[in-house]
């Protein structure tokens, strides 16, 4: 049986450690998809070939996880052929038996329309800044510069830009520890596993 549960929202809103309670939980698998822009960003030279031969062993790199990484992953994923060449290898995961999580900007309105629970979650920009900061050190006016820089491009790109979808949980973050995040997130998935 296939079960899909998509996580959409900005940068360092909780995505990430929300995803993986959701997947631990109800054992199902987990795909950061962030992780793979992140990787093309990261390789260099022409991005739509790098795309197209994305291997597993580039989601490995060390370095994928600082602030350029999530800059470069953002800049190439304005570009359609990229997106594209990116997209198969998200809906096979995403329809894998025993249940997928997949997060990112764009999982619950063009990767996997079909999903059986959505979730956008988000949080106000000065928060995740400060969360980001706390983790990544540096200039908190720059994180929350860069922060607000990759929303803009995430959310004005032309293909696939980021935005709930019609029939997504809100999750605002803003005010909540993680335990209350991961509990909300948890609820809003038990209650449609459970009635299947
Ligand atoms: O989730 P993240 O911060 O690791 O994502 C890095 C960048 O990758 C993000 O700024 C935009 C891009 N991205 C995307 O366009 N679509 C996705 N499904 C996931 C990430």
């Amino acid at each position: 049986m296939s079960f899909t549960v998509a996580i959409d929202g900005p940068a360092a809103a909780g995505k990430g450690t929300i995803s993986r309670a959701v997947a631990a939980h109800f054992g199902f698998g987990h795909l950061d998809t962030g992780l793979l822009y992140r990787a093309v960003g990261a390789l260099g030279g022409d991005p739509v070939a790098a795309a197209k031969t994305l291997r597993p062993e580039d989601l490995q790199r060390g370095d994928l996880r600082t602030l350029e990484a999530g800059q470069a992953a953002s800049r190439v994923a304005v570009i359609p052929e990229v997106r594209a060449a990116l997209r198969d290898f998200q809906r096979t995961f995403a329809l894998r038996q025993g249940g997928a999580v997949l997060d990112g900007r764009d999982i619950g309105t063009v990767i996997c329309p079909e999903a059986e629970v959505k979730l956008f979650v988000t949080a106000s920009a000065e928060v995740r800044a400060h969360r980001r900061w706390r983790e990544l050190g540096g200039d908190e006016a720059d994180v929350l510069a860069q922060v607000v820089e990759r929303d803009r491009r995430d959310m004005d790109r032309a293909d696939s830009p980021l935005r709930p979808a019609k029939d997504a949980v809100v999750i605002d973050t803003t005010d909540m520890t993680i335990d209350q995040a991961v509990a909300a997130a948890l609820a809003a998935v038990q209650r449609v596993y459970s009635a299947r």
